[in-house]
């Protein structure tokens, strides 16, 4: 079977409308994303990169909150398989006039919008788009709550490094509390099963997130030499009500990704990391460029991740009915 057969047989069985979490998803659905994503990153290697399988199709890029690889590799995605996409700019919109979010919503539906790209400060905003909206709504990061296609191209690049999820020791390390890249990372690992080990300062990593099935530990240094993976999340100093650790250089000292770190680890330890990376706070820049690194390996198969999500999607933009969700 070629890959265009494999990602046309995959969209024949895809189901749901829209892509509002990982939450909701089974083992099945997340695989079938993952497999989709392999021979859309066939594609890339191709002399001639486009294929038109959203030919007509318009995908619309909503961003209330800035964004550097999301933002633009959904657009690339979308125009690698053809589709018209147009960017909208909240700060430069009539929201600035006193129009509502959902009358802007329906004025961009109005213009022929299949698809809706959607990254919001505020959780269950896609959500809620998806109940005013006729079109197929992704969501792209809704506050603290789930950044899905981050956690897809995470697992992405884990299965490509290890050839498999199941069984792995998978760390995300540092500001869980606050991280919708650790939420989505969670739901699909553990679906995927995956042992997950949530590492940070009991004031970002509280005790409570046991209830997902994940262990909880406080000692990064200890927990290493068993990790497969150590997922490195930024500090989310903008979602923070207030110091929730004594000083920068003191969470550095405990939690920061350090050569000498990375010889406690296994030699194969695979360092992911969500980006934007802080060097000098989370990891230095020594382990950020390193050969445990798939930093930019991340956000290559973030493109391959995003053109699946949006070709299984469109599959089911005339399908009516036979709509999930
Ligand atoms: N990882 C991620 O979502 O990056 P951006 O904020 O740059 O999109």
């Amino acid at each position: 079977m070629t890959a265009t057969n494999h990602a046309e047989s995959a969209a024949a069985a895809w189901t749901r409308k829209h892509l509002l979490g990982l939450e909701e998803l089974s083992a099945e659905e997340i695989t079938a994303i993952l497999d989709t994503a392999e021979s859309f990153a066939e594609v890339s290697t191709r002399s001639r990169k486009k294929v038109p399988a959203l030919q007509g199709r318009i995908v619309f890029n909503l961003f209330f909150e800035n964004s550097t690889r999301t933002r633009t590799s959904f657009s690339l995605a979308a125009k690698r398989l053809s589709a018209d996409t147009q960017d909208f700019t909240a700060s430069a919109s009539s929201l600035s006039k006193g129009e509502s979010f959902i009358d802007t919503a329906r004025n961009i539906e109005a213009m022929g919008a299949d698809i809706m790209v959607i990254r919001h400060p505020t959780p269950g905003t896609p959500h809620l788009l998806a109940q005013h909206v006729d079109c197929a709504i992704i969501n792209a990061g809704d506050g603290a709550h789930e950044h899905p296609t981050q956690a897809l191209l995470d697992l992405m690049t884990i299965r490509r490094a290890r050839g498999r999820i199941e069984g792995l020791t998978v760390c995300l390390l540092g500001d869980i509390a606050h991280s919708r890249v650790a939420r989505s990372n969670i739901h699909a690992l553990k679906k995927l099963g995956a042992h997950v080990i949530l590492c940070g300062p009991p004031t970002l990593v509280p005790r409570g997130w046991e209830r997902f099935g994940c262990e909880v530990v406080h000692q990064l240094d200890e927990v290493l030499p068993r990790c497969d993976v150590m997922n490195v999340l930024r500090i989310q100093f903008e979602r923070q009500q207030r110091g929730l650790f004594p000083s920068v250089s003191e969470y550095s000292q405990f939690y920061m990704m350090t050569q000498d770190r990375i010889r406690l680890g296994k030699p194969d330890l695979l360092l992911l990391a969500p980006g934007p990376i802080n060097r000098g706070v989370e990891l230095t820049p020594e382990v950020a460029d390193g050969p445990n690194s798939a930093i930019l390996d991340q956000v290559a198969n973030g493109l391959a991740i995003r053109m699946a999500v949006l070709y299984l999607l469109s599959g089911r933009i005339d399908a009516g009915s036979r709509h999930r969700d």
